[in-house]
């Protein structure tokens, strides 16, 4: 007999480059998996170096990326594992595909930050050039974002630490039955 099996899920974290994707992502994995939870992230950036190596950044290279990333949701969903997608995924319809395909346990991640703040920060240093015509297609630069019309959390990276908005996600697991408060509070107290 196996005890009480939580629920898996699909954390889809979208946002423009910089806006944290993978830093919360980062927090939540390590939190989760430290209280006994099975976590797997699927980084935009790591993706594409192995599921997706080959493809760019046109609309339909972008789509078949964000479908790939979301069949293998959808199997680590359906495992009662918590997937943890961290990519651009700028375009609403394809993201839409993925909430229909995976059903309620399909949970937008809207990361909002002004475009003013993230060039500023330009982690990467990639704004600088998508600014200055060296890299074409740049999301929210030279290519388009569509924002989500209903995220189930929007977080702010212009205003909150990473810590912040990793806490309010994990309380949205916690009331919507995807994680045991208990189970994490035990694994807080043993560390
Ligand atoms: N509240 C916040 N949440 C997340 N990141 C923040 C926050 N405040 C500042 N930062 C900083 O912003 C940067 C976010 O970069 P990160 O690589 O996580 O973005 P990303 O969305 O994964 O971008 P990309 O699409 O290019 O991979 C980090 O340097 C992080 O320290
Ligand atoms: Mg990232």
């Amino acid at each position: 007999m196996r005890d009480f099996v939580h629920p898996g899920a699909t954390l889809w974290f979208t946002g423009l480059s910089g806006s944290g994707k993978t830093t919360v992502s980062n927090i939540l994995e390590e939190t989760l998996k430290r209280s006994g939870y099975k976590v797997e992230v699927l980084d935009g950036d790591v993706v594409r170096t192995n599921l997706s190596k080959g493809l760019g950044f046109s609309k339909e290279d972008r789509d078949i990326n964000i479908k790939r990333i979301g069949f293998v949701c959808n199997l680590l969903t359906r495992n009662d594992v918590i997937a943890i997608a961290a990519a651009i995924s700028p375009y609403r319809e394809v993201r839409d595909s993925v909430r229909e395909m995976i059903g309620d346990s399909f949970i937008e991640i809207f990361c909002e930050c002004p475009l003013e703040v993230l060039v500023e920060r330009d982690v990467k240093g990639l704004y600088k050039k998508a600014l200055a015509g060296e890299i074409k297609n740049f999301t929210g630069v030279s290519d388009p974002y569509e924002e989500p019309v209903n995220p189930e959390i929007t977080v702010f990276s212009g205003k909150e630490t990473p810590e912040e908005s990793a806490e309010r996600i994990i309380q949205y697991l916690i009331e919507n039955g995807y994680v045991d408060d208990d189970m994490l509070h035990r694994s807080y107290k043993v560390a």
